[in-house]
C-alpha cells in the first residue's frame, strides 16, 4: 500500500516537471525572428552579457556601511553580493565581486570581453564548485535563438548580409557581430537558394550535459592533446563522398564549437601544453577559432573561464614564451575562507550533502574552522594569530579592558595574497570522518576532532615549519581557547536564567557607572531609595577584566559614552552590546559558580543536593545546547580534568 502512494506522489511530480518544461519553444523563419527582436532586442545579446544578467537578475544586495559585517570586515568598502551565490559559497564575497565585475565590463564590450577569466586558488578552495554554479546559471536562463541545425548554434542575425548591417543597426539599434559558419553558409546556398529570410530559426536551452552552449576542456597529457578537442575535426568517412573543403565533412564538436554563445571552461588550464592554448588566444583576440581542415575561421562568442592552482600558475608564468597568453588573462584569486563563522557554514553544507549521520557536539566545527583559518593566516607583528583570527571574524578583542583598536585593513594590507596557503576544507572533512569512524558512539566532539587533526597533521603535512606551526595551534592555542569556551558553556548551564542574571548585572552596573560619571545618585530599583554609586560592586565587575586603579574611571566614562551614543542612534542596548563589559559580566558569572562547578563536576561522591545540581546542568547541556548524553559526558570529563586545576 505505501508503495503505491510513493509512486503516485512521484508520478505527479513527473507530470508537473513535464508541464513546466513544455513551455513552447520558438521555431520559425528569420523573418519571424526579426519580429520578436523588434520588441526584445536582448534576445540577441552576446555571451558575456547573457551570463552576467542571468546571475545578477537573481538579485544583487549592496552591503554598505549600515551592514555591521561589511563595516567591520570590509572596512566599509561597498560590496555587492549576488543572491545566486549566497547560499552556496561562504566567505568568498570579494572573489565573487571581482568575477562579476569582470563579467559586467565584458558585457559592456570592454577589453574584458577579449580576455580569459582565470580563477587561481589553492586546492579545495571551491574553484570547481564555483565553475559548476556559473555554468548552471546558463541552464536556467532563457533558451537561446539560433539557426536550426547549426553545429555552433549561431546567432540568427549572422544571416543578415554585411551590406545591410549598417541600416539594420539604425533601425533595430543592434550591432551585428560575426559571420555565418561554413555549415550554415552551405545550407543557405544549397537548400534556400540564398533566401536568408527563410532560413529556419529555433530556440534551444543551454545544457552542460547536452554540450549545448557549454564546452569543457579537461586537462590532458602531452600525448593525448589534440586540437580537435577544441575546434572539431573533419569526418574522414565523409571524405570519400565530398571534397576536402566541402562543409559537409566538418564535425564541429570541439569545446569552442559547443561552447559558442555560452561558456568554454578550461579545467586545470596550465597542465596543458602551450601549443594547445593558442586556440584560446585566437578565440579571445580575434573572436574566432580555426576551422578544421582548410576552411575559414569560425566566429566565436563565448566566455572563456579557466582555473588552476598557484604552483601551476607560477611555473607557467616563469616561462618567458607565454607572454602572449599572460597578456590576455584576467586573474581572480579564490583564496580560502578566512572567517571562522563562514568556514563553519562550508562544513555544514558539505556534511548536509553527505550521508554523515553521527552526532556532532557543539563547538566541534568551530574548533575545526578555527584551526583551518589559523593555518591560513600570515603572521603579523601587530597581533598574535588567534587575535587576528577573531578580528577577521568580526569579533571584538578585549585587551586590558578596552576593545583592541586594530584596523583590519592594515592587517590585510601587510598580508597580501593571504588565504592562498594552509589547510583545505577537504583536509578538515577527512578529519571529521576519521574522528567519527574512530568513535564507538557515533559522535564527534571538539576533543576528538582535535585529536584527529593532530594525527592527520602528523601523517600528512611534510613541510617541517608548517607542521610545527599547525601542531602548535592544535596543542596549545586551540586547547586553551576551547577550555575558555567550555568553561563559559558549563557556567551557563549551571546558572539558571543566565541571560537574565547577566542582564541584571549589566543594568545595575550601568546605573552605577553613569551616576559615578555624572556625580549623581542611583535610584535603587527595589527600594526606590537614592543611594551613592557602589564602588565595591563596580570594582567587582571591572576587576574581572583587569581594570584596577585609575583606569576604572576611564572605563566608566567610555562605557557611558558608548551606551549613550548607541541609544541616541535608536539602537537597542543589552549586556552583549559592549565587548569589554560583556566579557567582564561573563567572567563574573563564571567565577561566581567556579567553586560549585568544581565541586560538582569533580567530586566522585556528590551529596544529594550536588547530584541534583549536576543533573540539572547536564539536562541543560542536552536540552538547550545540543549535546547528547555521550557528548555531554565527554566534555564534562574533559572539563574536570583540565579546568579549575588551581583551585
Ligand atoms: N568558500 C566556500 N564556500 C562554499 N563551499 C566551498 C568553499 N570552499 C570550498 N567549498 C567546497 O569544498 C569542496 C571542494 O572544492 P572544489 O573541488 O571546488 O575546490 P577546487 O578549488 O576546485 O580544488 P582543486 O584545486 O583541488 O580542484 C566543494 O564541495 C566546495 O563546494
Ligand atoms: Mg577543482
Amino acid at each position: 500500500m505505501p508503495k503505491v502512494k510513493k509512486s503516485d506522489k512521484f508520478l505527479k511530480l513527473v507530470q508537473k516537471h513535464k508541464d513546466t518544461k513544455k513551455v513552447e519553444k520558438f521555431s520559425g523563419s528569420l523573418s519571424e525572428y526579426l519580429a520578436i527582436l523588434e520588441n526584445s532586442t536582448e534576445i540577441s545579446r552576446l555571451a558575456h552579457k547573457r551570463l552576467f544578467e542571468s546571475i545578477s537578475n537573481r538579485g544583487v544586495t549592496r552591503l554598505s556601511n549600515s551592514d555591521p559585517r561589511c563595516n567591520k570586515l570590509f572596512g566599509g568598502e561597498e560590496l555587492r553580493t549576488y543572491d545566486y551565490f549566497q547560499s552556496h559559497f561562504f566567505g568568498m564575497e570579494r572573489s565573487l565581486a571581482k568575477i562579476m565585475r569582470f563579467l559586467r565590463s565584458a558585457s559592456l564590450k570592454g577589453e574584458e570581453s577579449r580576455q580569459v577569466l582565470l580563477l587561481l586558488g589553492p586546492v579545495g578552495a571551491g574553484k570547481s564548485a564555483l565553475m559548476e554554479r556559473i555554468k548552471l546559471a546558463l541552464e536556467d536562463t532563457e533558451p537561446m535563438y539560433h539557426i536550426e541545425g547549426c553545429p555552433v548554434h549561431e546567432e540568427p542575425l549572422h544571416l543578415i548580409p554585411r551590406s545591410l548591417r549598417e541600416e539594420f543597426q539604425k533601425i533595430y539599434g543592434v550591432r551585428i557581430e560575426g559571420d555565418l559558419c561554413p555549415v550554415c553558409r552551405f545550407k543557405l546556398k544549397e537548400e534556400y537558394d540564398n533566401d536568408y529570410t527563410m532560413m529556419p530559426i529555433k530556440q534551444s536551452s543551454f545544457s552542460v550535459r547536452g554540450r549545448r552552449g557549454v564546452g569543457v576542456v579537461p586537462p590532458m597529457d602531452a600525448n593525448s592533446q589534440d586540437v580537435t578537442m577544441l575546434i572539431g575535426s573533419e569526418d574522414i568517412s565523409k571524405l570519400d563522398m565530398y571534397s576536402e573543403d566541402d562543409p559537409r565533412v566538418l564535425s564541429l564538436n570541439g569545446a569552442f564549437n559547443v561552447g559558442n554563445r555560452g561558456i568554454v571552461e578550461f579545467v586545470e588550464v596550465f597542465k596543458n601544453e602551450i601549443e594547445f592554448l593558442h586556440t584560446m588566444i585566437t578565440a579571445t583576440q580575434e573572436k574566432s577559432v580555426p576551422s578544421p581542415g582548410k576552411g575559414p575561421m569560425i566566429y566565436f562568442d563565448g566566455v572563456i573561464l579557466a582555473h588552476c592552482n598557484e604552483a601551476e600558475w607560477n611555473k607557467f608564468k616563469s616561462e618567458g614564451t607565454n607572454e602572449a597568453i599572460l597578456d590576455r588573462i584576467v586573474r581572480v584569486n579564490v583564496p580560502y575562507c578566512l572567517e571562522v563563522s563562514e568556514e563553519i557554514k562550508i562544513y555544514d553544507k558539505l556534511l548536509g550533502l553527505s550521508d554523515f549521520d553521527g552526532h556532532i557536539a557543539p563547538h566541534t566545527l568551530e574548533i575545526a574552522a578555527m584551526f583551518a583559518v589559523l593555518s591560513r593566516l600570515h603572521l603579523s607583528n601587530k597581533v598574535d594569530p588567534l587575535t587576528k583570527m577573531k578580528l577577521y571574524n568580526g569579533e571584538d578583542v578585549i585587551e586590558r579592558g578596552s576593545v583592541k583598536k586594530i584596523d583590519i585593513n592594515d592587517l590585510r594590507d601587510e598580508a597580501r595574497d593571504e588565504g592562498m596557503t594552509g589547510i583545505s576544507t577537504r583536509f578538515i572533512m577527512k578529519a571529521i570522518d576519521a574522528a567519527l569512524s574512530d568513535s564507538e558512539k557515533d559522535l564527534v566532539t571538539p576533543i576528538s576532532i582535535r585529536d584527529a587533526l593532530i594525527k592527520q597533521v602528523k601523517d600528512q603535512i611534510v613541510v617541517e615549519d608548517d607542521r610545527e606551526r599547525y601542531l602548535g595551534f592544535l596543542g596549545k592555542v586551540l586547547h586553551d581557547e576551547y577550555l575558555n569556551i567550555l568553561e563559559k558553556e558549563i557556567t551557563k548551564a549551571f546558572v539558571s536564567a543566565y541571560d537574565e542574571q547577566a542582564e541584571a548585572l549589566f543594568n545595575n552596573y550601568l546605573d552605577h557607572a553613569e551616576a559615578f560619571v555624572n556625580m549623581t545618585t542611583v535610584k535603587d530599583r527595589v527600594t526606590n531609595e537614592e543611594i551613592n554609586p557602589d564602588e565595591g560592586f563596580m570594582a567587582s565587575i571591572e576587576e574581572q577584566i583587569g581594570i584596577v586603579g585609575t583606569s576604572k574611571e576611564n572605563f566608566r566614562v567610555d562605557i557611558s559614552a558608548f551606551m549613550f551614543s548607541k541609544l541616541r542612534r535608536g539602537e537597542v542596548v543589552d549586556w552583549k552590546s559592549y565587548g569589554p563589559l560583556r566579557e567582564a559580566i561573563e567572567n563574573k558569572l563564571t567565577s561566581s559558580v567556579r567553586q560549585i562547578s568544581r565541586i560538582v563536576t569533580k567530586s566522585k561522591s556528590r551529596d544529594k543536593k550536588q547530584q541534583g545540581k549536576y543533573n540539572e546542568m547536564v539536562a541543560t547541556l542536552i536540552e538547550e545546547y545540543g549535546y547528547n548524553e555521550e557528548s555531554a559526558a565527554e566534555v564534562i570529563k574533559f572539563a574536570s580534568n583540565n579546568l579549575w586545576r588551581d583551585s
